[in-house]
């Protein structure tokens, strides 16, 4: 069985005050939280250390990204090794916002999942096609790059450790989702890129979750599909009482 999951990345808002008061509104919500779901929240990384000590918030936490570096002369960086200290056990890795303004090409992102990998992080991994390679139905040959570039390198063992977001670029933050036919395929096609390479047993004990303008309003039916175990979620996750409607969702 694979594990269901919602993550909310919060990326860069709210004062540590407004998310403190997120994070309480959310305990509100959790117990009608499906017992088989597993939530997590990616807050700002200097907000961590305040939800993991939150006392009555029952959900996992995740860096929003992290160095490919384990320590040294790195100003400004965060290490896998420091989020493992402060009981994070997952973290973002190669979300389009960061290949699209940080400059993080497919060798830095493979890095990155090492680096989780070695500190016995999780690394959320997120893939998606621009519009343009969607227009242009380049979409399944630009993720099966992505899926090359940073994951095909690990053992068979080592990639069950990872989650996969499947996150078209045009759907995030626009209010344009993928339709569910559309998230299913791509889900499908990673399903079985995964099967091809590293074996069907592998690829089918492998959390992949859909992201990009997931909302109460259509979570339910994107999360019913085969292939779609959860999602990833930006915008909705910011508002506890929609954050909760996706978790019921699942
Ligand atoms: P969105 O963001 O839900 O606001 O589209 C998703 C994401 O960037 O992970």
């Amino acid at each position: 069985m694979r594990k269901k999951i919602v993550a909310g990345n919060w990326k860069m808002n709210k004062t540590i005050t407004e998310a403190m008061e997120l994070a309480v509104h959310l305990t509100e919500y959790q117990n009608e939280f499906p017992k088989d779901t597993e939530v997590i929240l990616a807050p700002p990384a200097l907000y961590l250390g305040s939800l993991e000590l939150m006392e009555h918030l029952n959900v996992q936490l995740a860096g929003q990204n992290c160095s490919e570096k384990d320590s040294g002369a790195y100003t400004g960086e965060i290490s896998a090794g420091m989020l493992k200290a402060m009981n994070v056990q997952y973290c973002l890795v190669g979300h389009s916002e960061r290949r699209q303004y940080f400059g993080e090409t497919d060798e830095i992102i493979k890095n990155k999942v090492d680096a989780c990998l070695r500190n016995e992080i999780t690394p959320i991994f997120c893939c998606g096609e621009v519009l343009a390679e969607r227009e242009a139905s380049t979409h399944f040959v630009c993720v099966l790059k992505q899926l090359q570039g940073a994951l095909w390198h690990l053992s068979s063992e080592q990639v069950k450790s990872v989650v996969i977001a499947y996150e078209p670029v045009w759907a995030i933050g626009t209010g344009v989702t993928a339709t569910t036919t559309q998230a299913q395929e791509m889900h499908a096609f990673i399903r079985l890129s995964l099967g091809n390479h590293f074996g069907d047993d592998v690829a089918e004990s492998i959390s992949i979750l859909y992201g990009g303008s997931v909302s109460p309003l259509n979570s339910a039916e994107l999360f019913a599909q085969n292939d779609v175990d959860g999602g990833l979620v930006g915008g909705a996750s910011l508002k506890a009482k929609d954050f909760a409607a996706i978790i019921q969702s699942t």
